[in-house]
């Protein structure tokens, strides 16, 4: 008998923002659950959401309208029907969620559609103004503990995937209450982990977000794809802190202009929907004008909004402003980019289905390729809703674990963890100084220099801490994002390569990514799907 607890189910989820509650929540009439999450359930970038979800529910809308302003920030990059599916099947499933018991903005009896950049419509609902990603958590972890199928698993961070002949068969996690491995067992397993934004120094995510389902998927076999692709946010509140606190697109969307340090309102020189252009071209002409002034920042103005909309609308920016002592809006805040959303993740399916086995990635962990090269704003909690409910149905239809299956991981032992230490500090610098919305051949090869000199501080425990688990999928992932970028000679969406201006048609393909036989990554490209079903 193996020494370590071996715990069976019919399904686990890993993590507990949108994308793990939600799925969880759907699986539970089907079975029982696993809900793993490494910290206290509501941590992760979920609660931090500002803006609100993208939807065409307001009826000067339409899917259509919101299919052609996704496809067109993603940068060609999108599988075309995936973004279908999420356009179309997005408006039933945000009423599901309303029916779940989270309460959204009306305004004379409707719901109050918030703007954000390139987006051709008001159609961003939101909650208490600007704490959707609260409410949202609020919600679905008062439905996940409602469900007495769902067993809740805190302070338990996953360490490896179990697979038994390529197959993913559960997770071997850590309890750091307990201080001990434990072997979850399941016939299907849900990786929602979360994006990378925490390998930045300078990031909008909070501390628990740092790839560890990404890479684990990676170790165990599953292909990655598109890891060159990470959104800067443009309106980071440029005061000391971490995590970075957001200044939502809404309040662009509301009026708000960028300053230079001239007090000139720079966007339009740089677009031609000048505030309100996408992610990463504000991003870019927020740094260009940085860098010209000699400053890190340049100025968000509110005062277009008024005072009194500004105080309704968002509350919660109000109060940090104001609390940093920033007199808004009276006066102009600070602000300059941050890493905030990761495109790419690991390759599923619209189904949420790994290339491995009974292993399935949802939320900011997997990469259906809704977003493309740059996703659109308020499109990712969308994403979870959406596609969260496809993941159930495709889990509950996974076949049972033979009993042979289940006795060979009886007899199994847990396995060592990589570790890394000392390190994880500097990573953040690497990452931000060479692959941030700005990147080179030169600052990529840089990267990787620096990550191979790291990699001999990594080595296995069987007592790890949280913080050495982290470090170590970090670097594995920093490794495998600058190797990923190096191999896209082209500047698309987030991805801006200074030697290589402008798409290549040629490039128009998403970057595979998977372990070798050799034990080192292999880089394979699969057209983007354009075919409309719809
Ligand atoms: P998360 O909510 O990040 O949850 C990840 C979970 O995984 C956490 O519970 C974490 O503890 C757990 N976890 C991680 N690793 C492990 C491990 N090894 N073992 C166990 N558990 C683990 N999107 C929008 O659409 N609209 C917005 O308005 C918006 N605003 C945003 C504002 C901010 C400040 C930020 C940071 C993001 C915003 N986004 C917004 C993006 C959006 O919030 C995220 O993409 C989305 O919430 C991701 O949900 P998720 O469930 O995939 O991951
Ligand atoms: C914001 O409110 O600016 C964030 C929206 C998002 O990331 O989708």
């Amino acid at each position: 008998m193996s020494k370590c607890e071996q715990l069976q189910y019919d399904f686990i989820v890993v993590g507990s923002g949108i994308a793990g509650l939600w799925t969880a929540v759907h699986l539970a009439d089907g079975g029982k659950v696993a809900l793993l999450t490494k910290d206290d359930l509501q941590q992760g970038s979920t609660a931090y959401a500002q803006g609100g979800i993208a939807v065409a529910l307001s009826d000067e809308d339409d899917p259509e309208l919101h299919l052609r302003d996704t496809l067109e920030a993603g940068a060609g990059l999108c599988d075309v029907p995936a973004a279908e599916i999420l356009a179309f099947e997005g408006p039933e499933a945000v009423r599901e969620l309303i029916e779940h018991g989270a309460q959204f903005d009306m305004e004379n009896g409707e719901y109050a559609f918030g703007r954000e950049a390139a987006h051709s419509q008001r159609r961003i609902i939101h909650a208490q103004g600007d704490a959707t990603g609260a409410e949202i958590e609020r919600a679905l972890a008062a439905a996940a503990r409602e469900r007495n199928n769902i067993d809740i698993f805190e302070k338990t961070q996953a360490a490896h995937i179990l697979t038994v002949d390529g197959h993913c068969v559960g997770i071997q996690a850590h309890d750091f209450a307990a201080g001990k491995p434990v072997f979850f067992v399941a016939k299907a397993t849900a990786l929602a982990t979360g994006g990378l934004g925490c390998l930045y120094r300078v990031t909008t995510n909070p501390p628990v977000v740092t790839g560890d389902g990404i890479a684990l998927a990676y170790r165990a076999g599953a292909t990655l794809k598109d890891i060159e692709f990470v959104q800067f946010h443009p309106t980071a509140l440029a005061a000391p802190g971490f995590p970075k606190f957001l200044m939502s697109e809404a309040l662009r969307g509301d009026g708000a202009q960028l300053l230079n340090h001239d007090g000139e309102p720079f966007m339009q020189r740089h677009h031609k929907m000048g505030n309100l252009a996408p992610r990463d071209e504000v991003a870019r002409a927020v740094m260009q004008e940085m860098k010209a002034a000699h400053q890190p920042f340049v100025y968000l103005d509110l005062q277009p909004i008024g005072k009194r909309r500004l105080e309704k609308r968002f509350p919660t920016i109000v109060a940090e402003c104001r609390g940093r002592g920033f007199a808004v809006p009276d006066q102009p805040v600070p602000v300059s980019p941050a890493a905030h959303y990761f495109m790419g993740g690991v390759d599923t399916d619209i189904d949420c289905m790994s290339s491995m086995p009974g292993l399935f990635a949802v939320g900011e962990c997997g990469c259906i390729s809704v977003h493309g090269a740059n996703r659109l704003a308020s499109n990712s909690l969308l994403e979870a809703l959406v596609f969260g409910r496809r993941c159930a149905v495709a889990m509950a239809n996974a076949e049972a674990l033979s009993a042979a299956t289940i006795a060979e991981i009886a007899r199994r032992e847990p396995q060592a963890v990589p570790v890394g230490s000392g390190f994880y500090h500097d990573l953040r610098d690497i990452m931000w100084d060479n692959m941030g919305a700005v990147r080179s051949g030169a600052t990529l090869r840089n990267a990787l220099q620096h990550v191979a000199h790291l990699s001999a501080r990594v080595s296995e425990s069987e007592e790890p801490t949280p913080d050495e688990m982290e470090a170590a999928n970090a670097l594995l992932l920093a490794g495998l994002m600058a190797k990923a970028a190096l191999s896209r000679r082209e500047s698309r969406g987030a991805h801006y390569r200074v030697e290589h201006q402008g798409v290549s048609e040629q490039m128009r393909q998403h970057t595979l990514v998977r372990i070798g036989d050799n034990g080192e990554p292999e880089i394979d490209y699969r057209p983007v799907e354009l075919q409309r079903h719809r």
